[in-house]
């Protein structure tokens, strides 16, 4: 969990009874990886009873790199559907897709507003992408992608958004520009904080176990794509690049590929990583790695099958993201009108109030 306090909720809509939790994924992929799940998903179910949570597909998000529209739709209803196989459970969490709530938008372009070209450019994101193909090739979405995800997130003045590690800049961002709305009108938002378990902030490539686990792997036999074969999955875990030691013991710098697989087994295990290093001294990689592949299997081959049965309700899966959107926009709604009283906007006409 960041170190930073959280500042006392402000504005004008009455303070929740419960803090509230926000994060969104971007329905960029058939199937969510075993990052996005221990990275965020799986926080997201656990933080559900203690907080007021909204849960959101950024489908706005997903367009800033050139998309197919139909892959975009199917993958916005997987993306529900594995949220609910995860646990994410409708009748406590506000589930909704972002295109759905205007006001994302709408908060965006007054952030926008407020930050600097050169800030926004700076932007590691949007540095390394336009680094890779040159400024050109890059659309003004992926440009002002940092200051939609600041909306998506002080819209609902939550306490704390659980994500993996490389959204850590973008939580920055949005403190940065929630405290300088705050100062240059009137303090409306709340300065959320990042909440990033340090177990499984960062998930590496089973490949490459010095980068991180990403839908954009060189090779997808790094990836561990959660609703994939569970056959395939098995076998990836049990070709993962290691070392050429023997000893299977948690050092990042000297073993990552270990380290990576002894931090996968943890979690989703529950064993702790002392206890795993004394199970397996002596034994040798190859045991270690089949009774991995074991545990992953044993986690990934009912996700799939729970998400593919949903699947099936297409209705079901309409009904729960117009629940969460109406949720989403009576929080949201509110906060946009201080939002716009503040910067001086007229107000919308009364019928519209
Ligand atoms: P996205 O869709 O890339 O990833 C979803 C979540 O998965 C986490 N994650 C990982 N965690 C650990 N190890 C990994 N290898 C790994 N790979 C991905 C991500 O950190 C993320 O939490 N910009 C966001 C989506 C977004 C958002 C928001 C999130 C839009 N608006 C508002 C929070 C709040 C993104 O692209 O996540």
């Amino acid at each position: 969990m960041s170190s930073a306090t959280p500042a006392e909720p402000t504005g004008g809509s009455a303070p929740a009874a419960r803090p509230r939790v926000l994060s969104g994924i971007q329905p960029t992929s058939d199937t969510i990886h075993l990052g996005n799940y221990l990275g965020a998903v799986r926080q997201w179910a656990s933080l559900q009873e203690e907080f007021e949570p909204f849960f959101f597909i950024a489908n706005q998000h997903a367009i800033t790199v050139e998309h197919d529209p139909k892959k975009l739709l199917e993958r916005t209803y997987r993306s529900v559907a594995q949220l609910l196989a995860a646990g994410v459970d409708p009748a406590r969490s506000a589930i909704f897709v972002q295109s759905q709530v205007p006001e994302h938008s709408q908060l965006a372009w007054v952030l926008e507003c407020l930050t600097g070209f050169g800030e926004a450019r700076r932007m590691t994101q949007f540095k390394d992408k336009s680094a890779k193909v040159g400024e050109g090739a890059v659309s003004v979405g992926l440009l002002t992608y940092p200051m939609l995800m600041a909306a998506d997130i002080l819209l609902y003045r939550p306490q704390y958004v659980p994500v993996g590690e490389d959204q850590r800049q973008h939580l920055e961002l949005t403190r940065d520009l929630a405290q300088r709305f705050n100062h240059r009108f009137k303090k409306t938002f709340r300065l959320p904080e990042a909440y990033i378990p340090k177990s499984t902030a960062k998930i590496m490539d089973l490949q490459e176990p010095r980068a991180k686990m990403s839908k954009s792997a060189s090779s997808p036999s790094g990836l561990i794509d959660v609703l994939d074969d569970p056959k395939i999955t098995a076998k990836k875990i049990r070709s993962a690049v290691t070392d050429s030691d023997t000893v299977v013991r948690f050092d990042e710098e000297n073993k990552p590929g270990i380290a990576n697989l002894l931090r996968i087994h943890s979690a989703l295990s529950g064993e702790e990583i002392p206890a795993l290093e004394e199970r397996y001294a002596g034994q040798g990689y190859g045991q270690f790695k089949k009774d991995l592949a074991d545990v992953v299997v044993d986690f990934v081959a009912p996700f799939r099958e729970r998400t593919l049965a949903l699947l099936d309700d297409r209705a079901h899966l309409q009904q729960v993201m117009a629940k969460g959107a109406d949720q989403a926009r009576a929080v949201a709604s509110r906060t946009l009108a201080d939002v716009y009283d503040r910067v001086g906007f007229v107000a919308p006409p009364p019928e519209r109030r």
